[in-house]
């Protein structure tokens, strides 16, 4: 039903959960001895997060934020806003930040930023997708699943107008769904 909207299949099931598994042994590596905070930046990364967080082996709690700077159109409008805060104080701790996708940059930049201030042990970026070519503010990332091209994808959390969260892979929304 939800399928007639996409135009193109990017990553199935399997590459999404094959990938996410690859993410999670290296910070398990990367944090031995160490103990994390994942921060999960609401809605869009909900379900990478869910994903990522049961395959790493580390002590871990986990967190949540939530912005917004889309609206329900296609591109970012500049202007960003925290409309849920974190849960708990991360000064001293080693923080993982957790996105479903780092698109012009806007919304990362100012949110590590923000993070930054409040003196956590360390604090690093992980964003399942990245679409580099779209980018006007430098963000510096440690992980990241998969560079794609500049189209508008959809599923695994990704969503237009929040509707497609719930596909269980990453598609191209065909352009006439949004008007493009
Ligand atoms: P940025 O501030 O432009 O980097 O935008 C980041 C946010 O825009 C992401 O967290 C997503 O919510 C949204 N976004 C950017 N590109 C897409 C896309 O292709 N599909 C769905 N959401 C997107
Ligand atoms: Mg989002």
């Amino acid at each position: 039903m939800l399928e007639k909207d996409i135009q193109e299949i990017l990553f199935s099931e399997e590459q999404l959960a094959s990938r996410v598994n690859e993410i999670a042994r290296q910070v398990t590596q990367d944090y031995q001895g160490k103990e994390i905070v994942l921060i999960s930046v609401l809605r869009g990364s909900f379900v990478f997060m869910a994903d990522l967080c049961r395959r790493i082996d580390l002590p871990c709690t986990v967190d949540f934020m939530a912005v917004s700077s889309y609206g329900s159109g296609t591109s970012s409008t500049g202007q960003v806003q925290i409309t849920k805060d974190l849960s708990s104080d991360i000064a001293g701790k080693h923080i993982i930040v957790v996105e479903d996708i780092l698109d012009s940059g806007n919304t990362l930049s100012y949110l590590l930023k923000l993070l930054a201030q409040r003196k956590p042990a360390s604090i690093r970026l992980c964003t399942l997708l990245d679409k580099p070519e779209r980018r006007t503010k430098p963000v510096e990332v440690h992980y990241s699943g998969f560079t794609i091209p500049d189209a508008f994808v959809v599923g695994y959390g990704l969503d237009y107008a929040e509707h497609y969260r719930n596909l269980p892979y990453i598609g191209i929304l065909k352009p006439e769904v949004y008007g493009g």
